[in-house]
């Protein structure tokens, strides 16, 4: 199947729901969550869509317990270990957004590397990691001397190199963005599940797909 989305976010919502309707500990939710962001990866790519965005970690998410935090730290460092080969071989660039300096020092160098290797392919994955819409806006007007216009603010986000998003897709039930990608979702079609992210396959994704192609023909008016 085609789609015409070529700028997706996705918000991986539903982890520790999922974990707990199956009677399991949160964590497992979220371990089942990474084996979804990975496979989803590559699905989009079968799906060839030029840029997705996952939302991994928000800003907010900092608050979580500590036992949490940590338990999601090390699972960044799994993907970026155990599972680097997986995404490496769909060949598509890895890029991180957020602020990436409340990260563990050592997993902030196994993002660069992850960066730097994959920098040469064209379709691009983005990484929303201790990221927040709102933070990002204010961090690049701070980098604005004269006046602020939209042109100049787009050009110093740190998603300035990513187009402006077709779809956002959320699954987990919940009707909100929750801080993500404010700026390049203005003109998503927005895309609901209650479908929790573990349990998220292929058959959803190429759903959310002709979803969004009835969508745009209304919106056409044809
Ligand atoms: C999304 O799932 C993953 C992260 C926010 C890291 P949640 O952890 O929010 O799981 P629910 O929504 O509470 O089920
Ligand atoms: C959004 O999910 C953030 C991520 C998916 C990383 P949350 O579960 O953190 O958001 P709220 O609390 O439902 O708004
Ligand atoms: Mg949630």
């Amino acid at each position: 199947m085609k789609t015409s989305v070529q700028t997706l976010g996705i918000i991986m919502d539903g982890n520790r729901r999922y974990a707990t309707q199956k009677g399991l500990p949160r964590i497992e939710g979220h371990r089942s969550g990474l084996d979804i962001l990975v496979k989803c990866i590559e699905w989009c790519n079968e799906f060839g869509i030029k840029d997705v965005a996952f939302y991994a970690f928000s800003t907010e998410n900092w608050k979580r317990s500590k036992q949490e935090v940590d338990a999601l730290m090390g699972l960044l460092e799994y993907m970026l270990t155990e599972k680097k080969e997986d995404i490496l071989k769909q060949d598509v660039r890895i890029r991180f957004v957020g602020d990436i300096t409340k990260i563990p020092k050592k997993l902030q160098k196994l993002i660069v590397e992850m960066e730097s290797q994959t920098k040469k392919h064209t379709k691009t994955v983005w990484i929303c990691l201790s990221y927040g819409g709102r933070a990002e806006i204010v961090t690049a007007a701070n980098t604005i001397t004269g006046t602020i216009t939209e042109t100049n603010l787009e050009k110093s986000l740190w998603t300035a190199d990513m187009p402006d998003l077709d779809m956002v897709i959320r699954t987990g039930g919940n009707h909100r963005l929750s801080n993500f990608l404010l700026w390049k979702a203005s003109y998503a079609e927005l895309y609901f599940t209650k479908t929790k992210w573990p349990a998220f396959t292929k058959q959803h994704l190429k759903r959310s797909f002709e979803w969004y192609e009835k969508n745009i023909q209304i919106n056409n008016g044809k």
